[in-house]
């Protein structure tokens, strides 16, 4: 493949505390229920929040992390910049799905530039796509040590496609995209402005129609999974059970509307996805603790939608034994509650974890 097939895609950056830059990309997450949007600011102090807010899109407007109505998503999120009084263009977003593969490979020392050789003609060996059809990206971890001159290289595959898809709907809307980050980074990103270095953390987020799974020790991801279950399943039982709309199944299921006639029967419901959704999470922490047995995981943190089903935390630490929490990513950002409406915030912020992630990312000036 020559050098003109071999396109980046952008990482997260190094470490580098002193090295900030002023300019911030919005953060852009378009999941499958609605799109999220965030704007912070860098000062002297942390991070500012400048902007917030999201907005449901119809239905099927994305398949397994597709685009599959660009025209639909565009216009929800131009609406949304609009509403939100947003002059900025430059959007970071991440994908995921069956379009993404990241995979970490073990490799000789090598400088950047012999690396991004090395990779561009042995891709084939590592990715099960036609290497003329993705963008590739790599991320050297610098696991060398003194004594083991090979480290551990993040590649990360996506999908032409895919990609494209994203990137001419957001010029059509008027936008520039200048980050494409994968959810499960752009996750770890938000947690760790929020937290500092991850350390042996379980991030789970927990969508409409997926939740990943992110297994992060020494500020590394260890195993990060997709898995297609989410909150809209619940929507999607409680419609047939009571033979009920979308509408009124999602207002019985977030608590807007209340049935005590119905409550048993919801209750039913809850625990039985819950139980899945859990049974994910302890699948992933065996494969991790069969590698790691001494490196204790220190909590589990819960985003996205699907986190706010009232009593999760509980039910999550009473079936792993590890302490649960819901995932705050505003922690550590100055807030106006003049211009965001702290109530708001609060309600909204599960949701808004990926997007924080995204609008931490430097805007290459
Ligand atoms: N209180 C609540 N209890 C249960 N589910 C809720 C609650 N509030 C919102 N949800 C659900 O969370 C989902 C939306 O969450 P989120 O915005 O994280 O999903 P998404 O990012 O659009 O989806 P995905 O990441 O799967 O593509 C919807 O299914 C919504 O019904
Ligand atoms: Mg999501």
């Amino acid at each position: 493949m020559g050098k003109s097939g071999f396109k980046k895609l952008s990482l997260p950056p190094l470490h580098l505390p002193f090295f900030k830059r002023q300019t911030l990309s919005l953060g852009l997450d378009i999941g499958s229920h609605a799109v999220k949007l965030c704007e912070l600011a860098e000062t002297a102090e942390g991070y500012q929040l400048v902007a917030l807010g999201s907005a449901l899109l119809p239905p099927d407007s994305l398949e397994d992390g597709a685009l599959h109505d660009p025209v639909a998503v565009g216009k929800v999120i131009t609406s949304l910049i609009s509403n939100l009084n947003i002059k900025h263009k430059k959007v970071a977003i991440s994908i995921s799905g069956y379009s993404v593969i990241v995979k970490k490979i073990n490799l000789a020392v090598m400088t950047e530039e012999e690396l991004e050789k090395h990779i561009e003609s042995e891709a084939e060996q590592y990715i099960p796509f036609d290497i003329a059809d993705v963008y590739l990206d790599f991320h050297d971890l610098k696991t060398n040590t003194a004594t083991e001159n090979r480290t551990d290289v993040m590649l990360v595959a996506a999908k032409r496609e895919v990609v494209d898809g994203y990137l001419d709907m957001l010029r059509t809307a008027g936008l520039q995209p200048v980050v494409v980050d994968v959810d499960a980074f752009a996750l770890e990103n938000a947690f760790e402005a929020s937290y500092g270095l991850a350390d042996n953390v379980v991030l789970v987020d927990i969508g409409a129609s997926k939740m990943n799974i992110n297994i992060i020790s020494h500020g590394a991801s260890i195993l990060a999974r997709d898995v297609v279950l989410g909150s809209r399943q619940l929507t999607e039982q409680i419609e047939n059970l009571f033979g009920i709309g979308f509408a009124e199944a999602e207002a019985l299921k977030t608590g807007e509307m209340v049935s005590e006639e119905k409550r048993e029967e919801l209750a039913g419901l809850f625990a039985n996805t819950c139980s899945q959704w859990v049974t994910e999470v302890k699948r992933a922490l065996d494969f991790y603790y069969a590698n790691h047995p001494d490196e204790k995981i220190a909590k589990i943190v819960l985003s996205g939608g699907g986190a706010k089903i009232q009593g999760l935390p509980d039910f999550f630490a009473k079936e792993t034994d590890i302490a649960v929490e819901i995932f705050s990513p505003f922690k550590q950002a100055a807030v106006d509650g003049r211009i965001i409406d702290p109530a708001y915030l609060k309600s909204i912020a599960p949701e808004m974890a990926l997007a924080a992630g995204l609008a931490t990312r430097p805007v290459e000036v």
